[in-house]
């Protein structure tokens, strides 16, 4: 019995190693935590920092082209008609966004793109 101790102790160890990994890194071998994509405090931010200065409420008709980034309705929309998502992995056949500025991080793409995955939900 006793030499069947120290495999089955490994490999319990090994099982809550890849748990954990999994747990606190999201999507293994990236450094991009994606476990936690709440609306409300991972995605808004990321719109809120690059995108806002021209797609907030009151400045969209005049620097965003009328397209209004703010509040959950209007995202969801440009999420659920695949512009969003377009526009900010710069895909061909979309107006790469930031408009005249860098791309977004791989991370905060991942990001809203798990957000979108993830059903799109107003967290
Ligand atoms: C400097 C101003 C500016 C910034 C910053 C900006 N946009 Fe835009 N955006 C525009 C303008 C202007 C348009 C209208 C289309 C055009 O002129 O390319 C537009 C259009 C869009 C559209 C609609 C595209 C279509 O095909 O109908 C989406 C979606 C969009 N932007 C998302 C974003 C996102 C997401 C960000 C932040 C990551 C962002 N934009 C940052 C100015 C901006």
């Amino acid at each position: 019995m006793k030499k069947f101790l120290l495999p089955m102790l490994l490999l319990v160890m090994f099982g809550c190693y890849y748990d954990s990994e999994e747990g606190l890194y999201g999507k293994p071998g990236t450094g991009c935590d994606t476990t936690v994509t709440k609306f409300s405090t991972e995605v808004k931010p990321i719109l809120q920092s690059n995108c806002l200065t021209c797609h907030a409420n009151s400045v969209a008709a005049g620097s965003g082209g009328g397209i209004k980034l703010q509040d959950y309705a209007d995202v969801k929309t440009y999420a659920d008609n695949g512009k969003l998502i377009g526009t900010i992995s710069h895909t061909s056949g979309f107006d790469a966004m930031p408009k005249g500025g860098g791309k977004l991080t791989d991370c905060n793409i991942l990001i809203i793109q798990t957000w979108i995955t993830k059903g799109k939900l107003n967290d």
